[in-house]
């Protein structure tokens, strides 16, 4: 693995991501409260880049089988990544499809030395 520094802390405030091509690669990098996240650009469903999508929220869905009611909740707001091909959504903390748990983004490893975003690829 090859360590990357990408771009300052202090330029990527939270809310906020880039995409930086390494080794031949999009790759996006998002402060989500504090936290960085890498993810390749590249979207599994038909390799739409994702990484232009916007960090938006979802909704969700509950039924009460005890009063037959259904709920419907705005939530995770700014942390779903939605593809701008198709709108598949992606849990930006975990890389994750919404739909289904074992279709992923490609991540990457992040750290932080000397106030700047590392990334190992
Ligand atoms: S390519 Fe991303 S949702 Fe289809």
């Amino acid at each position: 693995m090859t360590d990357y520094t990408v771009v300052g802390t202090d330029e990527l405030p939270p809310g906020e991501h880039v995409v930086v091509q390494l080794e031949g690669r999009l790759i996006g990098v998002y402060n989500v409260d504090g936290e960085y996240y890498a993810y390749t650009n590249w979207c599994p469903h038909q390799g739409g880049p994702v990484c232009e999508g916007a960090l938006d929220g979802t909704t969700e869905i509950t039924f009460d089988r005890s009063c037959l009611e259904r709920s419907t909740n705005w939530v995770k707001e700014d942390e779903i990544l939605r593809c701008p091909w198709h709108a598949w959504e992606f849990d930006i903390l975990s890389g994750e499809a919404m739909h289904d748990h074992d279709v992923r983004l490609i991540s990457h490893e992040t750290k932080i030395e000397d106030d700047n975003v590392v990334i190992s690829l």
